[in-house]
This record gives C-alpha cells, structure tokens and sequence, in this order.
C-alpha cells in the first residue's frame, strides 16, 4: 500500500523510530523502562546516534541490555532505524529529538546504566558552540540519569573538543576517569565503534577515547 504523503513520518518505522512527541504522549512524566523495553535490563544511552551503527551493533551484541539511540536529525535516526526494523530488534529503539529534551523531560533520575557520546559535533563557528552537545550542563544531565557506578564513555577526532569534555569530566569529583580501551587495527570494515570512527581513522585521523564512572 503506498503511503500518503500527509501521513506522520514516524508511522511505518514504529516502535523502532518515534519522534519525542509521540513518547510524551504515551508517558505522562519520565519513561517506564520495563514497560518501554519489556523488561528490566539495563539501558544504554547513544546520544547523538547518527545512522545508529553503534546502537545496532552494541544492541546486536548485548541482547541482555536495551539500547536507545537520540539522534535530532530525524533522517539520520530513520536510518538507523530501519536496520533495527529489518531485523525486528527487541532491545533496541530510535528517539527523534534534542538529547536536552531527553535527559530533562523524558529520563527518570538513576535509572540509565551506560551514556556514550560518540563524535559529537565539534561546532567549529564560535557562535554555534553553545550547540554543543558536550557541556558542563550535559555533565549536571548525565550525573542526574545515571545511576551511581554508571558509565559515561566519549570519543572524537577533534582534539580541541576533547580538551574541553576531559577537563569537564576529569575535574569533576563525581566521576572517576578510567583508562580508555585499546584499539587495534581495523579487522574489517565494520570493525569500528561507530560510521564516523570508521571515517575518521581512515582519513588518518587520531581518535581520542575517553570513559568515566559516576562515583556510587
Ligand atoms: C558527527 S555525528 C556522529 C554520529 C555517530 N555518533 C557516529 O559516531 O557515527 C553527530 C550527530 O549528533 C547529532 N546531534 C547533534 N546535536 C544533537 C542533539 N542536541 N541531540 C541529539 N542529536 C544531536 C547530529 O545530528 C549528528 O547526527
């Protein structure tokens, strides 16, 4: 059946692609993770998700956690969202909107157990870098939704941009820093976190890794 063009942009895609409207509709205040997923396992946040190769790769490979991508580009979360259809994803969802909105609207306090951040954009413009997702008021969210012990991991290409999540993360006496794993080479091409870590090393690009744990 051929879909009319006036029909929401969510519709064929659900549940694996909502907009952040259609998840306040359903929830009056913070989202019920065992309702939502079905179960009480574990949630990890990617925040700005992309295509979502992480969200489907980790959720691929952790079927005992559930994972949710937030990407506000809603082309960008559709296609991630459609691999997760295609293989009919039980642990895995898309939401379409701003993480801000997200992390103060939608996440209950203590109740996620991993946030990861990955390639972030840098906002070259300093007048666009207060749109910068990685800022000491996304410290105050992630230290809210977390739970005591959680982890939050960071990695980009841009080194100037990793100064500032560092001394954000290293100097908070919330978090403990801890080492970062270790990357080899490439086995293949899929053999990366994530769509911009495989775009940015092959161009040769140093990555910078980062992991803190919320001190419990
Ligand atoms: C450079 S891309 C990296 C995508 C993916 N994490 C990866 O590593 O391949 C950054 C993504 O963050 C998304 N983004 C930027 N600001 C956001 C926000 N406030 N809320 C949700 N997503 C955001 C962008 O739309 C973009 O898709």
């Amino acid at each position: 059946m051929t879909r009319s063009m006036s029909q929401p942009i969510t519709v064929d895609l659900q549940p694996w692609f909502v907009t952040l409207d259609d998840v306040a509709e359903r929830y009056d205040g913070f989202v019920d993770w065992a309702d939502y997923f079905g179960n009480a396992n574990p949630v990890w946040i990617d925040v700005g998700c992309g295509r979502g190769k992480f969200t489907v790769d980790a959720s691929d490979a952790n079927p005992d956690v559930n994972l949710l991508g937030i990407e506000i580009d809603y082309r960008e979360g559709r296609h991630g969202a459609k691999r997760l259809a295609k293989r009919e994803s039980p642990n895995a969802r898309i939401w379409g909107g701003d993480v801000a909105r997200v992390f103060d609207k939608l996440v209950a306090a203590d109740s996620v157990d991993e946030v990861h951040v990955y390639f972030p954009d840098p906002w070259w413009k300093r007048k666009h870098r207060r749109r910068r997702v990685f800022t000491d008021e996304f410290v105050d969210r992630a230290v809210r939704v977390l739970r005591p012990g959680g982890f939050l991991h960071s990695w980009t290409d841009v080194g100037e941009y990793f100064e500032v999540i560092s001394a954000l993360m290293n100097h908070d006496r919330r978090f403990e820093n801890l080492a970062p794993p270790e990357v080899g080479p490439a086995e293949n091409d899929l053999d990366y976190r994530t769509s911009f870590e495989r775009k940015k090393r092959k161009a040769g690009c140093e990555i910078h890794r980062g992991k803190w744990r919320l001190i419990p």
